[in-house]
């Protein structure tokens, strides 16, 4: 099967890298809209639109399931993503419910942090599953909006991104025993945050996510996959960069237009 993974820019190769390892034997493209990226700042219904939209171009290539490894775009576009993906016979995947269950499994005593960007945070999607699956578990939900920045820098070592870090989580040390990292980029900042949190189980809802489609395609078979890269905008950029994310150059890259959504996803025009 073909499975579409999409992303508002490049933090999503952290799950593509994930999937790649978890459906072997499944061709993935992945479309990393480039030229709209951050979504993490940007109104619920803007990032709907852009997210039918990539999805729309996605059902065209013809993938039989849909992984939204945006953070932000699970949490505001979900319902309408799967609403049209029901509607066009997609099988439609966010990283929040995996990312909860993951942090679930391994949270203790203390509270629940959710890192994520200010979208995803304001939407409440993480906050209100951990809510719904536990009740009593306290929950601190903080944007951390310069990780992505930092990341997308490589500059995720050293004095500037600790300072950021501990701006932001300080406060949390000794508070919190599990964090989940709700935004693609964070993982790439997985040891400055052991350093600031220390003792908290960081909670990559990248993982989760591959783990979560694996499981609803059941047992692997023999691995014949492929790797396919799409951006909205000059793939240099992609390319020099994805590297932080991916493991290794994410090469070749294919700049695509993606003209109007259509069909279930129309709503996106
Ligand atoms: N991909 C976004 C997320 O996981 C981070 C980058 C952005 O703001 O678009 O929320």
């Amino acid at each position: 099967m073909l499975v579409g993974v999409f992303d508002s820019g490049i933090g999503g190769l952290t799950v593509l890298r994930e999937l790649a390892t978890a459906l072997p034997e499944h061709d993935l493209v992945y479309l990393g809209d480039t030229a709209r990226v951050p979504y993490g700042t940007r109104s619920p219904e803007t990032v709907i639109r852009y997210s039918l939209r990539v999805s729309s171009y996605l059902a065209d290539l013809g993938v039989g399931a849909l992984v939204v490894a945006c953070n932000t775009a699970s949490t505001h576009a979900l319902p309408a993503l799967r609403l049209a993906g029901d509607r066009a016979g997609i099988q439609v995947f966010g990283v929040v419910e995996p990312g909860v269950e993951a942090a679930l499994e391994v949270h203790h005593t203390g509270a629940i942090a959710v890192l994520g960007t200010e979208g995803t945070i304001r939407g409440r999607a993480y906050q209100d599953a951990i809510r719904l699956h536990a009740p009593d578990v306290p929950v601190e939900a903080i944007p951390c909006p310069l990780f992505v920045p930092l990341a997308e820098e490589g500059w995720v070592e050293g004095l500037v991104p600790e300072q950021v870090a501990e701006h932001y989580l300080g406060h949390l040390r000794g508070r919190v025993d599990t964090a989940i990292l709700g935004c693609t980029h964070y993982p790439a900042l997985a040891p400055i945050l052991h350093r600031v949190l220390p003792g908290v189980d960081l909670v990559d809802s990248a993982r989760a996510t591959a783990k979560a489609v694996r499981t609803a395609f059941g047992p692997p078979s023999a691995p014949t996959g492929t790797v396919r890269f799409l951006v909205t905008d000059h793939p240099e950029r992609f390319q020099r960069v994805g590297r932080i994310f991916f493991g290794h150059d994410p090469v070749p890259v294919e700049w695509v237009d993606l003209g109007p959504a259509k069909g279930p996803f129309a709503m996106g025009r």
